[in-house]
């Protein structure tokens, strides 16, 4: 049992996962924004750093922002882009975001919904159009989002804690 920095209180699992990455139970998901979704996976609060799987069903953003670490990811499914690169992610294409990188996430209008791995170190700095910060997300503000959302679904809070390390 460990408690997090914002007081709330965790118990450790075992130390290996094996999972199922895409989940049979829709409750799974965890909504952050209008039409985004996340599924944790891995919830790291030994070095601040987690994996999931970003779902973004069609027209979905993903706010403006920066990470100060790296981020690697891998789409599974569908497809996306950033508004500032001319490049498209495809199923079965690799990513990587190098620190500082400012960028905002979109599934195009012919994509139904993307599902893509990621790798997140740190935190995530949402930004504004004059990069003055509006947010920011790191593994514990995750990690309470789940709790909530689990409580809320039915699971229960502590269905979180088995992807925490
Ligand atoms: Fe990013």
């Amino acid at each position: 049992m460990y408690t997090n920095m914002k007081g709330s209180t965790h118990v450790l699992a075992p130390s290996e996962i094996a999972l199922k990455a895409i989940p049979d139970d829709d409750r799974v998901w965890v909504p952050q924004a209008p039409n985004v979704f996340f599924r944790p996976m891995f919830l790291n609060t030994l070095t601040g750093q987690w994996c999931n799987l970003l779902k973004v069903t069609r027209s979905g953003i993903l706010s403006r922002h920066l990470h100060p670490a790296p981020v690697f990811g891998m789409v599974l499914k569908g497809k996306w882009h950033y508004f500032e690169h001319d490049w498209v992610a495809e199923e079965g294409s690799f990513v990587y975001e190098p620190p500082g990188e400012i960028h905002t996430l979109n599934v195009p209008e012919d994509c139904d919904e993307m599902i893509t791995f990621f790798n997140i170190s740190g935190c995530m700095v949402y930004l504004n159009e004059e990069n003055k910060q509006i947010g920011y997300e790191d593994v514990f503000t995750k990690i309470d989002m789940c709790r909530a959302h689990y409580e809320k679904v039915g699971l229960g809070a502590d269905y979180v804690d088995q992807f925490i390390r």
